[in-house]
């Protein structure tokens, strides 16, 4: 066991008996292409990819070369203010326009998510102010929609312990149903409504996750067309919120390329767009608004947020081998088989366990629900021992606790026998939680 008077490291969200249970063995120490091994000696497939981010597994070698040639050449240059930005950086941010949907050519960069979720958010509010209209603040997002944490973006995450836990946070968020909550009577219109009684002309953006992170539940074309219609009607600033989506999860750079009807006027990257390697985010606005932070009488364009590593070099070059990668050796070819493997694999698991309520899989972005048969859903509590369970078969996953589902999450570029090692594991798991078998680490039970 870690003794948790040395536990420097005060990381967040997790309870003591947590950290007192985890023993130094459980600590990651290596990794090699898709899995990871802890301390103690035992390798696991890495069904989570890191925290969803590192889309390309580990140790890329052309991820890895040009970070090092980057630390090399120049490690740092400042695109905040009236700094110098450096080649690499430019280069990146013409690079991933190049990738995004027509009309969105202009890139901020951050290095978290949360980060870039603000950055828009505030760029639409300064908009805002600019055109004369302070009356025009509000921002519309999602109940179990996930933004970020930090007294911005855990205002905007539709989360409400995070909305109470440290008192006042961000005013001017508002929140509706997404056509997935239990109880949402209409799938088109639930959110539009709600803006529609609230004011549109109070409204500034609305943020949504093409698919939600929080079960993988997937707002379908229409519901994104109407969406995207509804804001341009009411001239309201739709923000894609693409940290996870974006960069290849769903089988292609976007999802916003995916969906011609519904190109919104701002879409946030993060996550996988350095695969995990290096810090970075960013915020990707179209032409439509950009024109806007020009004032025909002073010139002036300045919106005055930004952070020291904005752009950072070494994640800019990081970033350009991402999307050489993407774009050069198959793996959005690769998301869209393994999803079909993935959904027919999940299929017989169900097959064998009607546990297994619900399957939703958009590229390698998998939410699954679970459930007695014609009962309750399963706790938390239960999801959480089916994660440990599969852990103990060697596959990490993610459980959420706010609605219970465990995300299948795995680098983009798994094999056939990957995502056929991911479900014989599941099925293990499902069956060692059905017949009350528990792995018999202590860590284990404290996740129990
Ligand atoms: C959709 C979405 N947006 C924003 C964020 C925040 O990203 P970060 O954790 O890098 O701040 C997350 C994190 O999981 C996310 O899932």
């Amino acid at each position: 066991m870690i003794d948790p008077a040395d536990y420097a490291l005060w990381n967040s969200g997790v309870p003591r008996p947590y950290l007192k249970a985890l023993s130094r063995d459980d600590l990651l120490a290596e990794a090699d292409g898709v899995r990871v091994r802890d301390a103690g000696g035992r390798w696991y497939l890495d069904g989570r990819s890191g925290l969803w981010n590192v889309t390309l597994g580990y140790g890329n070698e052309r991820v890895k070369e040009a970070i090092k040639q980057q630390v090399d050449r120049l490690p740092f240059a400042n695109s905040y203010g009236y700094g110098r930005p450096a080649q690499v950086t430019v280069e990146c941010a013409q690079t991933l326009v190049r990738h995004l949907p027509d009309g969105i050519n202009h890139v901020r960069f951050a290095s978290n998510g949360a980060q870039a979720v603000e950055m828009a958010l505030q760029f639409s509010r300064f908009l805002r102010l600019r055109a004369g209209q302070p009356e025009r603040m509000a921002v519309f997002a999602m109940w179990d929609g996930f933004h970020g944490q930090g007294p911005g973006a855990g205002m905007v995450t539709g989360v409400p312990y995070l909305h109470h836990q440290t008192g006042p946070m961000l005013p001017e968020v508002h929140h509706a149903p997404g056509p997935f909550a239990p109880g949402a009577s209409d799938g088109v219109s639930d959110l539009e409504r709600h803006i529609t009684d609230f004011g549109p002309e109070r409204v500034t953006a609305v943020i949504v996750e093409p698919v939600v992170g929080e079960g993988g539940h997937i707002l379908s074309p229409e519901y994104l067309g109407s969406l995207a219609r509804f804001c341009r009607r009411h001239d309201i600033h739709l923000v894609f919120d693409e940290v996870v989506t974006g960069m290849g999860r769903v089988g292609d750079f976007t999802r916003a390329g995916q969906l011609p009807d519904a190109t919104p006027d701002i879409i946030t990257l993060g996550k996988g767009i350095t695969s995990g390697y290096v810090p970075m985010s960013a915020v990707a606005i179209h032409d439509r608004l950009y024109e806007q932070l020009h004032d025909r009488t002073t010139g002036e364009t300045a919106l005055s947020v930004g952070s020291t590593n904005d752009g950072h070099a070494v994640a800019a070059a990081a970033a350009i081998a991402v999307m050489g990668v993407l774009s050069e050796d198959g793996v959005l070819e690769n998301v869209r088989q393994r999803e079909s493997d993935l959904v027919a694999a999940l299929g017989k698991v169900q097959a064998q366990h009607p546990e297994l309520t619900a399957v939703r899989c958009l590229g390698l972005f998998c939410g699954l629900e679970f459930g007695e048969p014609g009962g309750p859903a399963w706790t938390p509590g239960q999801v959480n021992k089916l994660r440990m369970a599969l852990e103990s078969r060697g596959v990490l996953s993610s459980s959420l606790r706010v609605v219970p589902n465990l995300m299948l999450m795995p680098p983009l570029v798994v094999t056939q026998d990957d995502v056929a090692e991911i479900a014989g594991a599941l099925d293990g798991a499902i069956g060692d939680v059905k017949a009350g078998r528990m792995p018999e680490s202590g860590f284990a039970r404290a996740m129990g």
